[in-house]
């Protein structure tokens, strides 16, 4: 290890230290040894109980315009070792028009149900899969299709979500032009890595070098905004190579990363690659304390060059570069309109979730003139205001006085409790207008929301 590499781990090891993990686990805030489970949203996916579009939605439902939209496209040119995401490989040309086709009849669905010509958007995000794969052909239709049926004059952000190897050569400049030519803002792209060993061994599609150069193709083609995803935690992942993947993040031309900590679970109802390596041999996975120091150093060298934590978990050069749907869904809790398998929404109390990973009976309920929605909740009133202070307290901060007009409740009347405590823990400060995580608190920020779940909506900490 480099003598530069020893005093980033020497500042990290020290950092997560100060950090008092041990007491932590000592009052219960931590669980030390158990899997990793981030809060993505409240209630959890997993846990959704079977519901019909008509149980969850209702006879009329409303919506308030303009909405975050999401559409998914589940088509990968491989299947990454660690992901759990719904996607195909290997599908055809045709397939793929087929499911482009499924999602126009949807969406026309959703705006029939909501009475609507066109769906305002105040910010889209394109996500699978991996939707920069699909052909020029496949891609024009689809962004035909969101013409037709979306209003984006107040459109704030439009991302895009992409896999580097797709956006080079001539086929990949001819992408990157559409997509600029329809208005795309943002570009997010899995990179997971730089680094060509640990790239190879989870069957990612592309090189380090070629990551880069998708980075700098994208800055030449003018878009406003270039993201990236990177993995900590992996199988054999060591400390320097981690080091190095964000120096070269930094050096890299990125405006903003997302750090994810390795999950490992099961691939819907199968164990999936991860979890089957994991069993065979666990001891090559860096353990809690270990993936603790990684996080620190992923903190250390994004805050030192200048990439800030608006949002947890993502860095960026400035805060126009995070994500406008996370931060319309979980800050601003905008209704949710989804579009493709697996894709989740929410229509102000009604939850829902489509169907996951059966693709037969996805296309069965859109033939049939059904939403695919086959699981949900209406929440009750103690879960909307819980839902819409983890999501805020989690990833940015609670506005008291918007979450008043909205909950009808000021947050400490309703958690005083569970606040006083994360306050007397040094994981929440307060001010006159906010509520946010500490330093602390946001280190450990899946952890410190877990106190505010109701006990019936606590995900089980098991891997299978
Ligand atoms: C839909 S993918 C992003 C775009 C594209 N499919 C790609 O991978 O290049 C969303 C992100 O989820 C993250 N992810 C997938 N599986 C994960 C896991 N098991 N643990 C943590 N993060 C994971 C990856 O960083 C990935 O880039
Ligand atoms: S990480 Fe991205 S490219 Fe890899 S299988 Fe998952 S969705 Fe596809």
């Amino acid at each position: 290890m480099s003598v530069d590499s020893k005093d980033w781990v020497a500042r990290a090891k020290q950092a997560t230290r100060e950090l008092a993990t041990e007491e932590l686990v000592d009052l219960g805030i931590v669980p030390k040894g158990e899997p990793f489970v981030p809060v993505i949203t409240y209630p959890a996916m997993g846990l959704m109980p079977s519901a019909s579009a008509e149980e969850v939605l209702g006879p009329d439902p409303a919506v308030r315009q303009p909405v975050a939209l999401y559409l998914h496209l589940p088509f990968c040119l491989t299947r990454c070792h660690f992901c759990h995401w719904v996607t195909r490989v290997g599908s055809t040309e045709e397939e793929v028009a087929g499911y482009l086709d499924g999602l126009d009849l949807e969406i026309r669905l959703y705006c029939e149900h909501l009475h609507l010509d066109r769906i305002r958007a105040r910010s889209i995000l394109v996500g699978g899969g991996t939707p920069s794969a699909l052909s020029l052909g496949n891609l024009h239709k689809f962004l035909q299709i969101l013409e037709k049926h979306v209003d984006t004059t107040e459109c704030r952000q439009f991302s895009f979500e992409a896999e580097p190897s797709t956006l080079l050569g001539d086929l990949g400049a001819a992408r990157l032009q559409v997509l600029l030519d329809h208005g795309v803002h943002r570009l997010s792209m899995g990179v997971q890595a730089f680094d060509d060993g640990l790239l190879r061994q989870t069957a990612r599609p592309h090189t380090s070098a070629q990551a880069l150069e998708a980075i700098a193709r994208i800055r030449e083609f003018g878009f406003q905004s270039v993201a990236i995803d990177l993995i900590y935690g992996l199988g054999g992942q060591t400390l320097q190579q981690w080091i190095d993947t964000m120096l070269t993040a930094v050096r890299s031309g990125a405006d903003s990363w997302q750090l994810y900590r390795l999950r490992i679970a099961p691939h819907g109802d199968r164990p999936g690659t991860v979890l089957g390596h994991y069993r065979q041999d666990p001891s090559t996975y860096p353990g809690y304390d270990e993936g603790s120091v990684m996080k620190m150093l992923g903190n250390l060298i994004s805050e030192e060059h200048g990439f800030h934590q608006d949002y947890t978990r993502i860095f960026s050069r400035d805060p126009s570069h995070v994500s406008g749907y996370l931060y319309d869904v979980n800050n601003d809790l905008a209704d949710v309109i989804p579009a493709g398998i697996s894709s989740w929404g929410s229509l102000e109390r009604a939850y829902f979730l489509h169907v996951g990973d059966d693709f037969g009976k996805y296309r069965q309920m859109l033939a049939e003139g059904r939403l695919p929605i086959d699981r949900g909740l209406v929440l009750d009133e103690a879960t909307a205001q819980r839902r819409a202070l983890i999501l805020a307290l989690k990833n940015t901060k609670v506005d008291k006085r918007a979450y008043f007009e909205r909950m009808g409740r000021w947050p400490q009347d309703l958690f005083g409790p569970t606040l006083d405590r994360m306050r007397g823990s040094g994981m929440v400060e307060e001010d006159e207008d906010f509520l946010r995580l500490t330093a602390r608190g946001r280190f450990f920020a899946d952890e410190v929301v877990m106190q505010f779940f109701e006990p019936r909506f606590v995900p089980p900490r098991k891997l299978a």
